[in-house]
């Protein structure tokens, strides 16, 4: 029962689809504990991609992540972590499935909509790098 951390991406955002991912959501009976606009600084941003930064892509996707507000979420409910990543889809919209996030709203490999956790350690990282243990609703 773990929650894991949901990022709606500044393209998202820019896009106005902050609706739309919530909507996806709730309509998977997944859990919303937390959720606030963040505008990632380029040191925060390099902080939470820092698994990637040896990767070709890491500059272009930090600057990508600071080029605008994110929302940051913490979603719960059964198996959550696993349940947002299929919901999200593969990193790649051409490559996601159909009625994925990605799938339907991502236009790029990096402009995909959506983060979500990957792991039960990368989840309680990732949600304690963005929420205070005060700003998420306690499961009940
Ligand atoms: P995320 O971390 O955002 O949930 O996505 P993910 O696990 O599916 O993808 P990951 O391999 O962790 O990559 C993190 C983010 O980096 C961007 N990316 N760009 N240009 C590229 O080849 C490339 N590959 C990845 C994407 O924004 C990806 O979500
Ligand atoms: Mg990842």
């Amino acid at each position: 029962m773990a929650n894991t951390l949901g990022i709606i991406k500044p393209d998202a955002v820019r896009r106005k689809l902050v609706g739309k991912v919530i909507e996806r959501i709730e309509r998977d009976d997944l859990i919303l504990r937390g959720a606030k606009v963040v505008h990632l600084t380029r040191e925060r941003a390099e902080q939470f991609y820092s698994v990637h930064q040896d990767k070709p892509f890491y500059r272009s996707l930090v600057d990508f992540m600071t080029s605008g507000p994110v929302v940051a979420l913490v979603i719960g409910g059964h198996n959550a972590i696993d349940r947002w990543r299929t919901l999200m889809g593969n990193t790649d919209p051409a490559k996601a499935k159909y009625h994925t996030i990605r799938r339907e709203y991502g236009t790029s490999i990096e402009k995909n909509v959506v983060h979500g956790s990957d792991s039960p350690q990368t989840a309680m990282s990732e949600v304690a790098f963005f929420f205070s243990d005060e700003e998420i609703l306690p499961k009940d």
